[in-house]
């Protein structure tokens, strides 16, 4: 069944407390059941279970980093480099893909669209003013651009691509699916870490989505994202099967939701409401549509260095409080978490390359797919769905499907190949062409500085 949000959920969800009601879980990735924080990935695969303090700490600042915490609370100057923060989605376009409905639930409550999204509610406090909210989701609902006409792809195709190329080492696979080869009395393993959430790919326009899915750079700057250089019939036959949702069907009008609206621009409202995306603090996350393309650092909140670690309101409430603090939903390791690391903020120094390879990879996880010295690598139950190109690959062994480990990459590539690889031009052309994962292209920026640390000698 299709998920999209229905005037009554949404008025019935966001009067519920914060969080709103868990979307359906099934065994398909844009539905799978989310969990009720907000999800980073490196801490949850690194971090999140272990006693040690100092471990603990280094997790709370991958966490301050990745909830960007540091876009209102500034670091002190000396770790500035250490904790960029992020540049959250770009809003050009959005009204091409969220219906005006969504945008709304964007703005008061994003938790309800995606309950373990990494965007804080800032309208969800009891003192939200909802014709700011009309205001600002007019701003947004006047931001649309032309998507073209992309073809309405293969949902059995994009679900076995889906499966085989790659997207699995970050996103969850889907219940049930058995990859080919594997015997049929074999017994498929559940993935034991946790998945990327994906559930947005629900609420997308299909077209939309296919959009995305060509340049996900483009659409999500922080970089997370990878871009697998798909081929046009790929990204449709991806989007459809992830559109199609647990039952493989797609619905019968994909762009419904996204019909103009029936009332005139209010041009005043839309003014105010690219004012209040200014003063709501917006600004601190996403780069403003039609702006410069960077975000705004500039907030009246205090510097991270004054946080009390052990403070339990502001944006460690466990409810939304309102006023313009945001509302994150954190659970109660994060927030051990990030105590540990504002405890540590003063006696934080410079990392040493290793040390700073490591959290790099931890941001952008290339640990989903690579093993470097005895950390990371694709968990061993999702192994499985790593495809083979051919039967000459599956001789190889685990290293005809798997991502090479990076242990002494240094000694087999020169500098200048092993740049282009990082620095967005991928692994393109492929070295292994056994493989059916690529080595995807990340944001330039995102990679940026990862070449020297890799060449940079062992202490
Ligand atoms: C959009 C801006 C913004 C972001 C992002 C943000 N905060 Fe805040 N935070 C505020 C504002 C505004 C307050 C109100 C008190 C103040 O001025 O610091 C606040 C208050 C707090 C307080 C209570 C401070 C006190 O001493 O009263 C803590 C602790 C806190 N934030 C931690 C965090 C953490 C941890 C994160 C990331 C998970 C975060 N904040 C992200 C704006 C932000
Ligand atoms: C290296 C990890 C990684 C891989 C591999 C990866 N993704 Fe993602 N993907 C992410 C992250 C992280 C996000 C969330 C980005 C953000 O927070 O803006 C994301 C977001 C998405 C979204 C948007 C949905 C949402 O709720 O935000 C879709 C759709 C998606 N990915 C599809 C795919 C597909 C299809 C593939 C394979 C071709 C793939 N991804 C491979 C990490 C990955
Ligand atoms: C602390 C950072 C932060 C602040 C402040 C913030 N956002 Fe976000 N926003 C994000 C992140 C990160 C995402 C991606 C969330 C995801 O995919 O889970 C996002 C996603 C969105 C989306 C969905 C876009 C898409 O195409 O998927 C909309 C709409 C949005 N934000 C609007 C706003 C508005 C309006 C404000 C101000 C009221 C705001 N945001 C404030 C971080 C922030
Ligand atoms: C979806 C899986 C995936 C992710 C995520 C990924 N890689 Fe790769 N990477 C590959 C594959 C597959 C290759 C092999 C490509 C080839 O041989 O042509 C590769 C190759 C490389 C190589 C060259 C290794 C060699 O021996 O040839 C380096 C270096 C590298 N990746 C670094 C990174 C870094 C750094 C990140 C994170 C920013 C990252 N990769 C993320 C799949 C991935």
């Amino acid at each position: 069944m299709r998920r999209r949000l229905t005037e009554m959920a949404v008025l019935a969800g966001l009067l519920c407390p914060p969080g709103g009601v868990a979307p359906e879980a099934s065994g398909h990735p844009a539905h799978a059941k989310p969990v009720n924080y907000p999800f980073v990935v490196g801490f949850e695969r690194f971090h999140s279970s272990l006693d040690d303090e100092e471990y603990l700490a280094e997790g709370g600042f991958l966490l301050l980093n990745e909830l960007n915490c540091v876009a209102c609370h500034a670091p002190p100057p000396e770790l500035a480099a250490q904790l960029p923060g992020i540049l959250a989605t770009n809003l050009e376009g959005v009204a091409s893909r969220l219906s005006p409905l969504e945008l709304e639930i964007f703005i008061r409550n994003p938790r309800f669209a995606k309950r373990d999204t990494i965007m804080p509610s800032l309208f969800a406090g009891p003192d939200r003013d909802l014709d700011e909210v009309t205001a600002l989701r007019a701003w947004l609902e006047s931001l649309s651009t032309p998507i073209p006409d992309h073809p309405v792809g293969d949902i059995e195709r994009g679900r076995s691509l889906y499966h085989r190329i790659g997207c699995v080492a970050c996103h969850a696979p889907e219940v049930g699916y058995r990859p080919p080869g594997v015997p049929d009395n074999a017994e498929i393993e559940l993935t034991g870490l946790a998945s990327v959430p994906m559930n947005l790919a629900d609420l997308y326009d299909l077209g939309a989505l296919t959009d995305f899915l060509l340049r996900p750079n483009d659409h999500r700057p922080s970089g997370r994202m990878p871009d697998f250089r798909l081929s046009l019939s790929d990204a449709s036959d991806l989007s459809a099967y992830l559109k199609a949702g647990p039952d493989l069907i797609l619905p019968e009008n994909l762009t419904e939701a996204l019909a103009p609206a029936d009332q005139p621009t209010n041009v005043d409202l839309v003014s105010r409401g690219k004012e209040l995306f200014v003063s709501k603090q917006c600004h601190a996350c996403h780069a403003k549509p039609g702006g410069n393309g960077n975000r705004l650092m500039k907030s009246s909140a205090k510097p991270l260095a004054n946080l009390a670690p052990d403070a339990a309101n502001g944006c460690f409430s466990e409810r939304p409080i309102g006023g313009i603090v945001p509302f994150y939903g954190l659970d109660l390791v994060q927030k051990r978490a990030i105590a540990a690391a504002l405890r540590r903020l003063g006696e934080r120094t410079d990392l040493d390359p290793a040390r700073e390879l490591d959290l790099r990879m931890k941001q952008l996880n290339c640990y989903a797919c690579h093993e470097l010295a005895g950390t990371g690598g694709p968990e061993t139950s999702r192994e499985v769905y790593f495809g083979f190109r051919d039967e000459s690959a599956v001789t190889m062994g685990r290293e005809g499907h798997l991502p090479p480990a990076l242990d002494g990459v240094t000694e087999r590539l020169p500098r200048g190949q092993l740049e282009s690889i990082l620095s967005g031009t991928g692994g393109n052309p492929p070295i292994r062409t056994h493989l059916l994962v690529p080595m995807p292209g990340f944001r330039k920026e995102a990679t940026a500085g990862i070449p020297e640390l890799f060449f940079a000698p062992a202490p």
